[in-house]
């Protein structure tokens, strides 16, 4: 997401659709539910609560169906910059097809489609450009809030026919023989839990609630995943506090489980290893977001606010790894799409029509390092095949 300091210059295209009233009683039954969960069953591990702030079926952030993306919500995120970025994913996803030889069929599943406008980009980008290719694909939604697939149906109307809606990567029953499983800013919304480090012992923790408030409170460590996974971490210093993302490992399984062939496409922002624990960043790094502004409290605003934490990339390719997948390309946003763009930039250049400087603007915000170029990261991973060992050491997997 393009988080605090946004540029004034900032391209958007897309306007607030889906008016949010940021004054509806929704919050407040989010809080009295929560305060009611922790006086019955104790205070909640933080990625429960993440949870329940973000996906709660009636009252979460992204599941009530009124999250903008974009100038008029709470971020930016690449998308919502403009058509550039879809079509560029388009020709990716064109280039893939030709150097892999593949023919017939080619599925595309996307997670975190929000409304549907990245999908929608991408095959107008198939349509206009590569129509033998549009002809061969089925483009698969895996959205789990009926209220977000209502829009995306929408949004979509000129390629229903080629259209499938499910709730979760799970329900596709038949496994597809050539795919590619898509996603922008997917994987910083899945929950984190938190640990932090007291007497130079990690422990986790939980949200407690009295009369002042939400607040929180450490436990020790049970999980033995995340006991492992703290006592792997280098040394840091007391009070330093970071995550652990719980949901990744049945997230690679579910995906290597539609597949027959292909990859998975993660387009997000965060750090490799040695950076994301860097000893400076002694507040982790989970962030929330309202109104275009980042904070650091996720105990405020339940279901109003947008709660995120940055991608460890040496961690999710680790797992995309143990569930059969092989890292084949790590790079910087601007690197990827700048490779993208060359044929696209020949093209502009042959044409005898005018350049589209509204694509192009969008191109720069998206490539430019101090606005979209260098925050996010991009990752393909794919089934069978040998490993790269020079993207595995650009990913410090060992
Ligand atoms: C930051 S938004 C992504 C926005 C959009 N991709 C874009 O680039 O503008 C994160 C989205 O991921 C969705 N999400 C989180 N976990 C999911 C899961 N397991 N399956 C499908 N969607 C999920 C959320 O509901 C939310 O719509």
């Amino acid at each position: 997401m393009m988080r605090n300091n946004t540029p004034a210059a900032l391209e958007t295209d897309y306007k607030d659709t889906y008016p949010v009233d940021k004054n509806t009683a929704t919050p407040s039954f989010l809080v009295s539910h929560l305060e009611k969960e922790i006086s019955a069953s104790g205070p909640l591990p933080f990625d429960k609560w993440m949870s329940e702030c973000l996906y709660h079926p009636e009252w979460g952030y992204y599941s009530k169906g009124d999250t903008i993306v974009g100038r008029d919500g709470d971020f930016f995120t690449s998308v919502s910059v403009g058509k550039c970025f879809g079509m560029l994913l388009g020709y990716r996803i064109a280039d893939y097809v030709k150097t892999n030889h593949i023919e017939g069929q080619l599925d595309l599943i996307e997670l975190g489609a929000n409304t549907g406008q990245l999908a929608c980009d991408i095959l107008d980008c198939l349509h206009s450009n590569f129509p033998q290719l549009y002809s061969n694909v089925r483009y698969t939604i895996c959205e789990p809030f009926k209220i977000m697939q209502k829009k995306q149906i929408a949004i979509l109307k000129n390629h229903h026919a080629i259209v499938d809606f499910h709730s979760t990567l799970n329900c596709i029953k038949q496994a597809k023989k050539h795919g590619i499983i898509l996603s922008n800013e997917l994987i910083d919304a899945f929950p984190v839990k938190l640990i932090s480090k007291k007497d130079q012992q990690w422990n986790e923790l939980h949200v407690g609630h009295d009369k002042e408030g939400f607040h929180f409170q450490t436990a020790s460590i049970r999980s033995p995943q995340l006991l492992e996974f703290s006592e792997a971490l280098p040394p840091l210093p007391d009070d330093y506090t970071t995550e652990f993302r719980t949901g990744l490992r049945a997230f690679a399984q579910s995906c290597a489980s539609v597949l027959e062939q292909g990859m998975i496409l993660t387009i997000d922002y965060g750090h490799v290893h040695s950076d994301y624990y860097a000893e400076r960043r002694t507040s982790g790094t989970l962030r929330t977001f309202y109104n275009q502004t980042a904070d650091e409290n996720p105990l405020i605003n339940a279901g109003e606010q947008d709660i995120t934490a940055h991608v460890d990339f040496t961690q999710l390719a680790q797992t995309y790894q143990s569930a059969g997948f092989e890292p084949h390309y790590f790079d910087t946003q601007a690197r990827f799409l700048i490779l993208l763009a060359n044929p696209w930039f020949k093209n502009i250049e042959e044409s005898q029509q005018a350049p589209p400087t509204k694509l192009i603007r969008q191109f720069q915000t998206l490539t430019h390092p101090s606005m979209m170029g260098h925050q996010f990261s991009v990752l393909e991973c794919s089934l069978n095949r040998t490993p790269d060992h020079k993207v595995l050491s650009k990913l410090e997997v060992r």
